[in-house]
């Protein structure tokens, strides 16, 4: 039996996080959910988005898995996430971008990892005014960081028969801080000969990635970088309701959709839980639960391979509780 903390997030996080626990649980894998609640929704009661009991519980479980929550702008609160990541050290956020065939996309093999340096670059979170003028965000990049990132990239790729892995920096503009990323990217490549290894600019990465995404496979860069070319590469595959993302440290593991809590759909059952599930087929291999995985996975090809059923974000439309049944009907 595992235990797992489940944050439910806002908007239409707790629809997709709900249809995420149905369709783990048809696998028959024992994990007990410790539900608590972070994000905006908490804030009257606990003065902050993210109340010390909600950290203690994923430092008892040391695997979680979360919907999207909202950090209301202006109020004086660091974002949640920001917080999550750096306060557990999950210095890694993996995103794999893979099509389904079935979904409507103007390609139809990607298959493709982006790792993203997730506690430091832009996202320090140190930042403050200079008076009424201007205000100042302090951009960190330490060798360390830089390190186990690129490590982490190039031990992945070889575990995961990956053939290549590119660095993606703005070494020309910022000399010194992505330059020490781009140098440390390719310390590390040169300690794996059997792994392809190049680099490239962040917008040359974004055009080559809308005209031939095809070319990469792993892709290694900073916070702020990572967090816009995962979205794009969402893009390519149907969007930010399909694909899965994961926070991972030396200790713990915290398992997320990628979209935020779309105040637009929330509340209408409509959103589509592909992204949240994928990361619990994420969440499921890093236990070693293979079997469970494979499962949903396989249903989720079937699924879309038929194409019956499908959320409106996918050209369907089914309801978020019907689209969950018909993953269920193939597990
Ligand atoms: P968003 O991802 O919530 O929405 C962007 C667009 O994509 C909307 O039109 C939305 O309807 C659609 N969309 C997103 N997920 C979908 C799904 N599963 N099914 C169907 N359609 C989906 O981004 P937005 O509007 O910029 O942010 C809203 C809030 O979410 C903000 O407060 C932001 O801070 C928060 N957010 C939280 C994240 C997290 O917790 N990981 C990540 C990104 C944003
Ligand atoms: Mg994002």
């Amino acid at each position: 039996m595992y235990k797992v903390t489940l944050i439910p997030g806002d908007g239409i996080g707790p629809e997709v996080a709900a249809a995420m626990v149905k369709v783990v649980e048809s696998t028959g894998v024992d994990i007990e959910w410790e539900k608590v609640d972070a994000g905006a929704g908490v804030i009257d009661e606990y003065g902050t988005p993210l109340p010390e009991h909600v950290i203690d519980a994923i430092k008892r479980n040391k695997i979680a898995i979360k919907g999207p929550v909202t950090t209301p702008v202006g109020k004086g609160f660091k974002s949640v996430n920001v917080t999550l990541r750096q306060t557990l050290d999950l210095y890694v956020n993996l995103r794999p971008v893979k099509s389904f065939k079935g979904i409507k996309s103007r390609y139809e093999d990607i298959d493709l990892v982006i790792v993203r340096e997730n506690t430091e670059g832009l996202y320090s979170g140190i930042e403050h005014k200079i008076g009424d003028y201007g205000a100042e965000t302090i951009k960190i990049i330490t060798k360390p960081a830089c390190e186990r990132i690129c490590e982490f990239a190039f031990n992945y790729a070889k575990d995961n028969n990956r053939k290549k892995v590119t660095g993606v920096h703005k070494a020309n503009i910022m000399k010194l801080s992505d330059g020490l990323f781009l140098n440390t990217f390719r310390d590390i490549a040169s300690k794996y000969p059997d792994i392809k290894s190049d680099d490239l600019i962040v917008d040359a990465a974004c055009m080559n990635l809308v005209i031939n995404p095809e070319k990469y496979d792993v892709m290694v860069m900073p916070n702020l970088y990572g967090d816009i070319v995962s979205d794009l590469c969402s893009g390519l595959v149907g969007g930010l309701g399909m694909i899965p993302g994961a926070n991972i440290g030396k200790d713990y593991a915290v398992f997320e959709a990628v979209h935020g809590s779309a105040p637009d759909i929330a509340g209408k059952n409509i959103a589509n839980p592909t992204a949240i599930i994928q990361s619990s087929v994420m969440m499921l291999r890093y236990l070693g639960e293979q079997e469970a995985a494979a499962k949903i996975e396989n249903a989720l090809v079937k699924v879309f391979e038929k194409g019956e059923n499908l959320t409106g974000d996918l050209g369907g439309n089914a309801t978020t509780d019907e689209f969950t049944n018909e993953i269920l009907k193939y597990i």
